[in-house]
């Protein structure tokens, strides 16, 4: 693999206290080789495992800690290493600094320049796999995913706690590609097409009432900003949202099932790769009305008909051109697998998406999920994480479909 170069990129590199910190100094040295100018943020605690000096050699700045007299710049010192930051990594990451950045707190330097960068902000946590696996640094950790932070690892192995589990912080290479992957993104969907569906169908009854589901376009939004940011050019075909439309992409607003059809099929032959995240409703009321259904006064139930909607994906499928990737997803409540599986044949998919829509923390108007990726060669487990993630797996699978 190619190697990135980093020369003019800035990374501030916050050190924790944790016996990984000794780790962190093949972190310094290896962005350095990579090019990246590294500054670095020790704790008082990290100083304890390893001397300030070792990262000042290596990193060939002064090394800003906690433990010496602060002169009267140190106001001025953070906020300007907080700007300087292409990216602001923390390696090792213990729970206590997790803690921190989830709540906000600033008690010391490090805490108060991750708080104040506008760069983006990756963490190798590390720490005794009992740390991990509380609720509260789960949910420390939730928290941080859904601002946006990054995370590597940790991984599983033996702790220097004597443990066996996870906690152990990442390998130095691990956690450089994924600084090098934030300061230099992947740009390999540059020049396709892409058009993704998001959020729910509305049927209208009559001016007042109409008949939907829950999706709030969060997932086939994750999907359309990472692709935008992989260098496609995007466009969302959006039904009822509530989460907010990306930026940057063009936006075709549909109510129906039936414009979701029209607009999708319409636009399908000049797109490279259509992705159905959408949650279209399948069926709509025979007879609609132009003034409100007034209510029957006898007490008698009121019987609607519906009808069933044509199926968007399945009429793509149909027509699907040479080169097209197709992906769909499938909202289950049971054999998630097999009822997937059938879909993608069904619909002549390249790869669908399958998440249990009965799982907590999976499916409609959360910001996680939890899906299995099947493709006509075999599966790939995604267990939760969040929709920003699931999308970049999503699309690392289509363009693995693509180049295969
Ligand atoms: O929007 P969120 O709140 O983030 O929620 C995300 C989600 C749960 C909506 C999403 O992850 C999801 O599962 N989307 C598909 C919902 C759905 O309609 O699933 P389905 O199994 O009924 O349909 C299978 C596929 O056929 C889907 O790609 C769907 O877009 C498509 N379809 C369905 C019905 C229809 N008439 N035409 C279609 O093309």
């Amino acid at each position: 693999m190619r190697k990135p170069d980093l020369t003019g990129k800035s990374v501030v590199l916050g050190v924790t206290g944790g016996i990984a910190a000794y780790k962190a100094c093949e972190v310094v040295s290896r962005l350095r080789k990579l090019g990246a100018d590294v500054y670095v943020i020790m704790t008082k605690n990290a100083c304890e495992f390893v001397q300030p000096l070792t990262f000042e050699t290596l990193s060939n700045h002064p090394v800003v800690t906690d433990t010496f007299e602060r002169p009267a710049t140190w106001e001025v010192e953070h906020i300007a290493l907080a700007k300087r930051a292409d990216v602001f990594a923390i390696a090792p990451a213990t729970a206590n600094i997790l803690a921190k950045m989830a709540h906000g707190i600033a008690d010391d330097m490090l805490s108060t320049t991750v708080l104040a960068t506008k760069a983006p902000v990756l963490v190798a946590p590390a720490m005794n796999t009992g740390m991990w696996t509380a609720a509260i640094t789960q949910e420390n950790c939730a928290v941080l995913k859904q601002r946006g932070v990054h995370f590597v690892g940790p991984d599983a192995g033996f702790l220097a706690c004597g443990d066996t589990g996870s906690g152990r912080m990442s390998e130095p290479a691990a956690i450089v590609d994924a600084i090098a992957a934030l300061l230099c993104p992947v740009q390999d969907m540059a020049g396709l097409r892409v058009m993704v569906t998001a959020g729910a169908t509305r049927e209208r009854l009559d001016p007042v009432r109409y008949m939907t589901n829950d999706s709030s376009g969060k997932m086939g939004f994750a999907v359309a900003e990472a692709a935008m940011k992989r260098g496609a050019s995007v466009t969302v075909v959006a039904g009822s949202v509530t989460a907010p439309i990306p930026a940057g992409c063009e936006v075709v607003r549909v109510e129906s099932t039936q414009d979701l059809y029209d607009v999708v099929t319409t636009r399908a032959p000049e797109m490279d790769v259509i992705i159905q995240a959408a949650a279209p409703a399948d069926y709509r009321f025979a007879v609609t009305y132009t003034e409100k259904h007034k209510k029957a006064h006898d007490g008698q139930p009121l019987v609607i008909e519906l009808i069933e909607n044509p199926d968007i994906a399945a009429a793509v499928g149909t027509a699907k051109k040479p080169g097209q990737t197709l992906v769909g997803f499938a909202a289950e409540t049971e054999n998630l697998h097999a009822n997937a599986a059938k879909k993608l044949a069904k619909k002549n998919l390249d790869l669908i998406v399958a998440n249990d829509v009965s799982q907590p923390g999976a499916g409609f108007n959360v910001d996680t999920n939890i899906a299995t990726l099947i493709t006509r060669d075999g599966m790939t487990e995604c267990p939760l994480r969040t929709k920003k993630e699931l999308a970049q797996d999503i699309l690392d699978k289509v363009m693995e479909i693509r180049n295969a």
